[in-house]
């Protein structure tokens, strides 16, 4: 039997398709949404799992301005993104971290973590997850116990010139 080309091109098709549903790329963190303080160290774990022989894997923490733009998070200053990995039997746990080094109100906003698999395109997707950063309400106090302590020191800068002044 001859196979004609649509058909053997539908054929292809149908088995990457398969394949990739076959490669089992699994994306997990907590749903919930995250409340935290300002000035606070923060981590987003983002769990995947995989095939070895299936997947060369690219996965990134973005964060979502919109549906349609989101933005890869790198400025290595204001984050740490470590990975690790774990291999149980052919399975691969891989875990990538999203660390804000001390968080500020601009952080407030979404979040997502995407793998994708590079051998068949396989993505897979986090869902959004929501970030509420606090203001600190003692951020203010802070400053202006230390203006108290430097009011302290010129007066006891200018109380030790007076003696000095005295002395001699
Ligand atoms: C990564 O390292 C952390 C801390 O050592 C550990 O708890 C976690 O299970 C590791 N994850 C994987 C996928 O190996």
């Amino acid at each position: 039997m001859q196979i004609s080309y649509p058909t053997s091109a539908f054929l292809i098709a149908f088995l990457c398709s398969l394949l990739s549903s076959l490669s089992g790329l699994i994306v997990r963190y907590p749903r919930e949404p995250v409340e935290e303080m300002e000035g606070r160290v923060l981590s987003f774990k983002c769990r995947l799992e995989y095939k070895t022989e299936d997947c060369d894997i690219s996965a990134k923490w973005w964060r979502v301005e919109s549906d349609a733009i989101s933005e890869p998070i790198t400025d290595p200053n204001r984050f740490l993104i470590t990975v690790n990995e774990t291999k149980i039997d052919e399975q691969r746990h891989r875990d990538i971290v999203l660390t804000f080094n001390s968080l500020s109100i601009a952080d407030r906003g979404s979040y997502q973590c995407t793998a994708k698999c590079l051998n068949t395109e396989t993505v897979a997707k986090g869902h959004v997850l929501n970030l509420n950063v606090k203001a600190d309400p003692h951020k203010g106090l802070k400053a202006s116990a230390w203006s108290g302590k430097l009011k302290t020191d010129v007066t006891v800068l200018v109380l030790s010139i007076m003696l000095f002044v005295w002395y001699n």
